[in-house]
Order: structure tokens, then C-alpha cells, then sequence
């Protein structure tokens, strides 16, 4: 049981609150002379009537002290010392039973969890953007799968919409060149896109012919859907070197094209509630009330849009996946059509809307170069991929050149470091893109939390087998503690990334172990320390240390190596 949860079960003998309340209140103070937790005993004397001073005198004469060094009461707080020895024993002897499954629980168990992540566009390239919602998502997925739900990961692909109207009219005038579609199909694809903006400028006619051609795609004419097939099998294709260069993986495809015949159902109940309004010969969902402009539901020309599939598909997913959180990983820049989306489900009057969760993120800029689709001017994930790869490789062979296995370290590293880069700092906060910080070894980096693990693993494999009988009571340093305290509290971070839908808690917690580590082994001597007592539980240390570093990295989808 993780530490802070034993000093609120003890606290919970002495007074009248719920253990979750309890927990919540517990603090961990700012100076190691306060205590390694403190519980502020304000709350308790509304119910209690008596002074919070009094309230802390009292619960120090009665809890059980069992573990700690000493419990002392601090005017209205409460101060908890652990015993080191007891503690740090405790907390190693967890991990190294648990192993992988250390920092897991079933607080999830029941609870279905869709998280819709990545969802990129067909025919227009897979950029560094959608590495945010994709790593964030799949991190999501991960992290709320080891706490026990049962998550569904849906990959909701751009696959339907006016886009492609303008698309196979471009392809039927013959502008794209085979060859090159059948070498680098998002590039053509992307190029006579452009060339249709281009032309349906000085030609706005086109902009009708491309209404037409996507209203019998919608229609389900037979020659726009087989070019329609063909774009999304070429596509798919290029995404999945991505997904497979990231261990990616979802367990749905159903994009928006999914949702094409199951809208109508969705109108009708909007009607039926009397929530459908004309306005210029559209249909929309007036939301003034909410201080928002409408959601439109369908196009004066009649079709559908944007927003009536994310409402066929909230209630599709309601259906079919009877969700306790409908999670959607999207931009920042997309709040507004989910507040609709989700206002008028909730208008409809399903208590269910209250679940659909909008998870934002930042931005991605990289060197000075702004992102867009329209002007070809975009930097393709699998090349940025690549070259986190090669650059790392460099690398390598700088400092180690006598490595085994290179090529696929340096895969894991360099792709390691991108993801970690996106993962490391609070999700809305915009990301500059700078390959020099990032492929650092030093500073908060993926390369440098997986030179710490590699750097354990070699002392493990140094030391070669663990025997003997562990003594913790020896492993007392304020290193050594400080260090055992981060191991303890790591599935508090998981459980806080969960509540806040943010890895980058997670990411935070394995940076401070990282860091914590690297202390321990500058100040101390593990593998030439005389009383073999303490090696081995230094060494116990280092493995667990391993361990943790290894389930964090994984649930935020970072692979380790062994050697680096
Ligand atoms: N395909 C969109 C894009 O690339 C993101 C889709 C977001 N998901 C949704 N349910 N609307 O910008």
C-alpha cells in the first residue's frame, strides 16, 4: 500500500471523515523537518467543534504509530516522520513482487473508456500535430488500461467531408501523375488538392463541382466511391508506417465516413425534441443561451457536416460502447465544435453528455515554419521520425560506437525522445520543436530517463545475482529515501493524470525518479561498498528503481533498452 494511504487509514481511526477526504487533505511539506506528510486538521474542526490546534494535540496522543519515527503535532497540522528503514523496506519489497504490475490497480474495473486519438485526415499528410493528439491519446489509453478500464482506442479518420468533392474532381481532370501516387501518394494527393485551391480561385464554379461530386459519394455513386477507396487504402498505408514506427495501435477505424448512414436518426430525435431550426436554409441547433453560435446540422445544399457525424458518432459510441468517459484527444483549436457537440446532446436531454470529455493540447511549431495542409508547405511525420532515428544514431556513434544493436536502439531512442518531448510538459502548453534539446542525454529528456535505467541495468548486470538477506533498515541516506519516497508514490501520479487527463504527470514523476537516481549514484558507492548488507540493498534499490522507470515509460508508450 502505497504511504500516504497507510497514514490516512491511521488517521481515520481517530476521527470521524472518509478515507478518500482524508487522503485528499494529506500534504507532503516543504522541508524535510516537517515531516514527510502533514494532515491540516482545519475541515475537522467545523464537524468536531473544537479548535484545529486541539483536534492535531489529540490525534497525535491517540494514532497508532506503527512505522513512523515519530508523529508530532505542529499547531493545527499534523506531522508525519517515517521510520526509513520500515518504510524504504516496505516500498522495495512492493515493487520487486509486483514487478510490471507495479503501480496498476483495478479502480477501472467495469468502466468502459473510449479514447478517440490521432484521427488524421485522408489524402492530406499525417504531420507533427497529429503526433500530439496520437501520443497523448495513446498514452491515455495506456495509462487508464494498467488502473483496470477497459478502453477502446478509436482512430476517428477524416474520411468523409466536402474535401472530398474537390479531390476526385481534381483526380478525374487527370491531374495527378500515377507514378508518383503510387510512390508518394499523400504528396500527389496533397499536390492536385492544392492545385484545385489554386484553380477554384480564379474558378469559383469548381467549388459546386466539387459540392456535386462529394453529394454522390454521399449517395453512394459507384465511380467517387471507388476513388474514394482507392485514396483511403493509399492512405492508410503511409499512416500505418507511422503507427508501426510509434507501436501505436487502436482498436477501431470507424472514421467519419462510419457515420454517413447514421445521421438521419440522430436529425429526426433533434427535431423530434423541437431543438431543429431554419436558418438560411440550413438546419442548425440554436445554443445562444450558451453564448455560442449554432450548430449546424445540415448544409443549405442539404448535406450533412462536420458536426452532425461527431453527433451520430457520440450516440454510436453511447450504443455500442456504453461508455463511462467518451474521451476526445483534439486540438485546442477545436473547443468550440465539441462545447456544441456536446450542448446539444445534453439540450436532447441525454445525462450522458456530461461523460464526452474534450481533451485539448497545444501547438506544434517547428523552427519557424507554420503548419498547414493547404499550402504543401508541412513536415511529414514519418520523415521526422526518421530523423529523430538517424540523428540519434549519430549520437551513438559519438559516444559509444562499439554498441550492439544500434540501428534499433537508436530507433527506440530517438522515437523515445520525440514521444517523451510531447509528453513532458502540460498539454495546452505549445511545443517548439528543437532537436538539439531533445536528443540531449542531459536535462529533462527521454534520452536522458533512458540513459538513467540503461546506466541501472549495468550495475545490475555488474553485480550479476542477488542473494543474501536484504537488511533495509541500512539504506537510511536522504538519497536513498528520497528516491524510495518517488517510488512510493508513483501510482499517485498515475491516478492524478487519470483525474486531470494528463500524462505529462506521469511523464514529471519519472524525470524526479530519473533525477533522484542520478543523485543516489553520484553520492553513494553501490557496487564498491564494503558492508555487503548495504550493496545488496543499494542493488535492490537500483532494480527497483529499473522497474518503475520501465512501467512509466511504458504505460506513456517509451520502449527502454537494456544498453545505450
Ligand atoms: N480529422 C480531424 C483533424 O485532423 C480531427 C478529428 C477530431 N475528432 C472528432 N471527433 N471530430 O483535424
Amino acid at each position: 500500500m502505497e504511504y500516504k494511504k497507510v497514514v490516512a487509514e491511521r488517521i481515520k481511526k481517530c476521527v470521524d471523515l472518509d478515507l478518500e477526504t482524508i487522503e485528499r487533505l494529506i500534504e507532503i511539506p516543504p522541508r524535510a523537518e516537517m515531516g514527510d506528510f502533514a494532515f491540516p486538521c482545519f475541515q475537522l474542526s467545523k464537524t468536531m467543534r473544537k479548535a484545529p490546534q486541539m483536534i492535531a494535540e489529540q490525534i497525535k496522543n491517540e494514532i497508532d504509530r506503527e512505522g513512523f519515527e515519530k508523529v508530532e503535532n505542529a499547531g493545527p497540522y499534523l506531522n508525519f516522520f517515517l521510520d526509513k528503514g520500515v518504510f524504504v523496506k516496505s516500498v522495495l519489497e512492493k515493487v520487486l513482487a509486483e514487478k510490471d504490475s507495479y503501480g496498476s490497480s483495478n479502480v477501472g474495473v467495469g468502466k468502459n473508456v473510449v479514447v478517440e486519438y490521432s484521427s488524421p485526415n485522408i489524402a492530406k499528410p499525417f504531420h507533427v500535430g497529429h503526433l500530439f493528439t496520437t501520443v497523448i491519446g495513446n498514452a491515455l489509453y495506456k495509462i487508464m488500461k494498467f488502473e483496470g478500464y477497459n478502453c477502446i482506442g478509436i482512430n476517428h479518420l477524416g474520411d468523409w467531408g466536402t474535401q472530398f468533392g474537390k479531390l476526385i474532381y481534381a483526380y478525374k481532370q487527370g491531374w495527378a501523375d500515377e507514378e508518383k501516387l503510387a510512390k508518394d501518394p499523400i504528396n500527389e494527393l496533397l499536390r492536385i488538392y492544392v492545385k484545385f485551391h489554386e484553380e477554384a480561385e480564379k474558378n469559383p464554379a469548381l467549388d459546386d463541382e466539387a459540392r456535386h461530386h462529394f453529394k454522390n459519394l454521399e449517395e453512394g455513386k459507384e465511380e467517387e466511391t471507388a476513388l474514394w477507396n482507392k485514396f483511403k487504402d493509399m492512405s492508410l498505408k503511409e499512416f500505418n508506417k507511422v503507427y508501426e514506427m510509434l507501436g501505436v495501435k487502436f482498436d477501431s477505424y470507424a472514421g467519419e465516413s462510419f457515420y454517413s448512414d447514421k445521421m438521419e436518426s440522430v436529425i429526426e430525435e433533434i427535431d423530434e425534441k423541437g431543438l431543429l431550426v431554419e436558418s438560411q436554409g440550413a438546419k442548425v441547433v440554436m445554443l445562444d443561451e450558451y453564448n455560442m453560435p449554432p450548430t449546424i446540422i445540415k448544409k443549405a445544399d442539404g448535406a450533412s457536416i462536420y458536426a452532425t457525424r461527431d453527433l451520430a458518432a457520440a450516440f454510436y459510441r453511447k450504443k455500442t460502447y456504453d461508455f463511462y468517459k467518451n474521451i476526445y484527444v483534439v486540438g485546442i483549436d477545436q473547443s468550440l465544435h465539441f462545447k456544441q457537440v456536446f450542448t446539444t446532446i445534453g439540450l436532447m436531454g441525454h445525462e450522458w453528455s456530461k461523460d464526452c470529455v474534450h481533451v485539448p493540447f497545444g501547438l506544434v511549431r517547428f523552427a519557424d515554419k507554420k503548419l498547414s495542409t493547404r499550402k504543401g508547405d508541412v513536415i511529414f511525420l514519418e520523415d521526422l521520425l526518421k530523423e529523430a532515428i538517424s540523428k540519434t544514431l549519430e549520437i551513438i556513434n559519438e559516444k559509444n560506437p562499439s554498441l550492439e544493436n544500434k540501428e534499433e536502439t537508436a530507433k527506440k531512442i530517438g522515437i523515445g525522445a520525440v514521444v517523451f518531448t510531447y509528453l513532458k510538459n502540460t498539454r495546452e502548453r505549445d511545443i517548439v520543436f528543437d532537436w538539439k534539446e531533445m536528443l540531449s542525454f542531459d536535462g529533462e529528456t527521454g534520452p536522458y530517463v533512458q540513459y538513467t535505467y540503461a546506466r541501472g541495468k549495468s550495475i545490475l548486470r555488474k553485480a550479476g545475482e542477488l542473494n543474501g538477506e536484504v537488511n533495509y533498515s541500512k539504506l537510511t541516506t536522504a538519497e536513498e529515501f528520497e528516491l524510495a519516497k518517488l517510488l512510493d508514490s508513483f501510482q499517485s501520479s498515475i491516478l492524478l493524470a487519470i483525474d486531470k487527463y494528463e500524462p505529462s504527470v506521469v511523464t514529471r514523476h519519472i524525470i524526479e525518479i530519473a533525477k533522484a537516481f542520478n543523485k543516489f549514484y553520484n553520492s553513494h558507492n553501490i557496487l564498491n561498498v564494503e558492508d555487503e548488507e548495504v550493496k545488496l540493498g543499494r542493488l535492490k534499490l537500483v532494480e527497483a528503481t529499473c522497474q518503475v522507470i520501465s512501467n512509466g515509460l511504458n504505460i506513456l508508450g517509451i520502449e527502454t533498452v537494456e544498453k545505450m
